[in-house]
């Protein structure tokens, strides 16, 4: 968030940290700095094998499109380089996803501060799927006079149901310097429901002020879960019901200004049971007037788990210690199940500029957190997390930073700007330096799939070929990478499917997902990990690929 606040501290003394020089290569977990974004990369999505799509606040990024600043860029994963994406409406601190017809929708957005964007507050850009390797050709269309959001929404989630549409929740009108103070109390739909007339929804009223970017999941079931500051619901979009679930414990909250993050842990056949896990935020209370809080302020180190069942419902949830406090963390789904724990700070709150000692010029948070963990959903309890054998950055990725699994299978992460616009040369300056993080897989041979099918239809049994260089336990993940915007990973997903190896070991027979509740339906990547070694990933069309909304597929579970 913004405020147009400028430096009132004296700059704080830089705080020391060492350079180590990590090696770049052998096995073991790597991160690797290779190229630079040209834009802040605040939000990310990975469209194609090749690229991805950053979006920024439209202000004075260097990489410029028709004699101004860009504030969309496209990033080719080949060559390291940005290359400008021409935006219309200011997308700053929007959120998005793809449609079951394979489109990549951008929602939300900001009122600009530079004459060459437009409005963005009701934003609606659509990427249609793009074959060019190189984004060639391809382009983010954009009409807001015809078409547009009913509300004005800075700061909403957005994620794929079901049925194919996307959902987009909450968020607040405009501008604000730190809590939601002029709050979007309902939800809405792209292609719109209900005549386009937004349903509310009580648990955005009852969270305020600190509940921006609903951390929202859907469920196998095809109903979703929403955490909004401590509070959580299930949310029936069929019914238009909300079902209280337990608070997030010992006053946690986890959503903007207060980021924590959220996953929905991997899905196994054959019953798909959901559990959400939630980390980091702050135990802050969302009463205090901002003035009163500060960027040295302890964050959350409390990760707090739950099995969406009736009887996980009535343990409630299970309590568990991240290595060390994180505001604005975000959780990566790995093809294996495991989740990478990485970015955010120890200290402080999201947004700029707001709280007591800013650091730099504008950072509301302080400490950054520069070793990711990892979690193991299925070790016992107190033993899930570890960050042995993970390498350390010194590169800081705080607010408005992102972090995605791409098609080879390793992170990328980028972005990181607590200032309202681009400011070089202090303590946590804007970040343009993009930074891989390579699991030991990245420097062995690999299993590869090939001949897969381009689509996939729900409840099915198909073929692909496969080379596996070494013995091990096959798994096979059907996932959604996910947008990544404001330490949150909106419709990232991972499903697990059946699979069984020819006797040549040169076929593997994989079963779909049984219905469109299970994957909502849309573009996905395959990964086959084979022992600790998981393959690049190969895209595939989940369902019928039809526009939303799409009828159920598939049986029931
Ligand atoms: C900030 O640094 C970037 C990358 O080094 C440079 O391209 C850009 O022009 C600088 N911008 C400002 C406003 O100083
Ligand atoms: C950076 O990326 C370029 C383009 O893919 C590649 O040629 C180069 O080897 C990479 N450098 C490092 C250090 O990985
Ligand atoms: C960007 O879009 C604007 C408005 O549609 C158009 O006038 C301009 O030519 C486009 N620029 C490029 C480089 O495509
Ligand atoms: C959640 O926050 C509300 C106030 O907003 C508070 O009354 C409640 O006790 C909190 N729940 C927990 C479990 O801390
Ligand atoms: C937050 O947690 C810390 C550490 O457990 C504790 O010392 C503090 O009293 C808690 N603050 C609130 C407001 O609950
Ligand atoms: C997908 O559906 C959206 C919403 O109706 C539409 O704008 C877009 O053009 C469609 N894309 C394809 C590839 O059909």
């Amino acid at each position: 968030m913004i405020g147009n606040v400028l430096l009132t501290l004296p700059v704080i003394a830089l705080t020391a940290h060492s350079c180590r020089a990590a090696p770049t290569e052998g096995k073991g977990w790597h991160f690797v700095q290779n190229g630079t974004t040209g834009i802040v990369a605040l939000e990310s999505i990975i469209v194609s094998d090749t690229l991805a799509i950053f979006f920024d606040r439209a202000t004075n990024d260097p990489l410029e499109i028709d004699g101004h600043p860009a504030w969309g860029a496209l990033y080719n994963l080949e060559t390291n380089t940005a290359s400008p994406l021409n935006v219309t409406t200011d997308a700053f601190c929007g959120s998005g996803s793809f449609l079951s017809n394979g489109t990549m929708v951008s929602v939300g957005g900001h009122n600009p501060v530079i004459p060459e964007a437009e409005d963005g507050r009701n934003g609606i850009r659509v990427w249609e799927p793009c074959d060019d390797p190189n984004g060639e050709g391809c382009v983010l269309f954009e009409d807001p006079e015809k078409l547009h959001m009913a509300e004005t929404r800075w700061y909403a989630t957005s994620l794929r149901i079901f049925d194919g549409s996307v959902m987009i929740i909450g968020g607040v009108h405009q501008v604000t310097p730190f809590f939601n103070d002029d709050p979007v109390n309902n939800v809405e739909f792209f292609p719109p429901k209900d005549g386009g007339i937004p349903r509310p929804l009580d648990l955005l009223e009852r969270s305020l002020p600190a509940n921006l970017f609903p951390r929202s999941f859907a469920l196998p079931d095809g109903k979703i879960f929403m955490a909004a500051g401590n509070q959580t619901i299930i949310y029936d979009v069929e019914k238009n019901t909300e079902t209280r679930l337990p608070d997030i414990p010992n006053g946690v909250r986890i959503t903007n200004p207060y980021d924590g993050t959220a996953t929905l842990l991997p899905l196994h056949p054959p019953e798909y049971i959901p559990e959400i896990l939630v980390c980091g935020g702050t135990n802050t209370s969302d009463q205090l007037p901002m003035e009163e809080l500060s960027s040295q302020t302890p964050a959350s180190d409390q990760c707090s788990r739950m099995t969406l069942t009736p009887e996980g419902i009535e343990r409630g949830w299970e309590i568990e210690r991240l290595l060390e406090p994180r505001m604005m963390p975000e959780m990566i789904l790995l093809p294996n199940g495991e989740i990478v724990i990485i970015n955010g700070a120890q200290s402080g709150y999201a947004a700029i500029g707001t709280v007591k000692d800013t650091i730099g010029n504008n950072s509301n948070a302080d400490h950054p957190a520069f070793t990711p963990s990892i979690y193991t959903p299925d070790a016992p309890l107190g033993q899930r997390i570890s960050n042995a054998g993970m390498p350390t950055t010194d590169i800081a990725r705080i607010y408005h930073s992102t972090v995605t699994l791409t098609q080879k299978g390793n992170l990328l992460i980028a972005g990181s700007n607590p200032n309202g616009r681009v400011v070089n040369g202090t303590q946590f300056h804007s970040e343009f330096r993009v930074e891989y993080l390579n699991p030991p897989y990245m420097t062995v041979e690999r299993p590869q799939l090939s001949n897969v099918p381009k689509q996939i239809d729900f409840n099915s049994e198909f073929s692909v070929d496969v080379s596996i260089p070494s013995q091990g336990d096959l798994k096979v993940a059907l996932m959604d990478l996910g947008f990544s915007s404001h330490a949150f990973h909106s419709s990232s997903r991972l499903v697990f499917m059946d699979a069984h190896l020819s006797e040549d070991g040169k076929t593997l027979s994989i079963k779909s997902p049984p219905n469109n509740r299970v994957y909502p339906p849309g573009p996905a990547y395959i990964f086959l990990t084979v022992g600790d070694v998981s393959s690049p990933g190969v895209r595939v069309m989940v369902g019928s690929g039809a526009t939303p909304p799409v009828e159920d597929q598939g049986v029931p579970i």
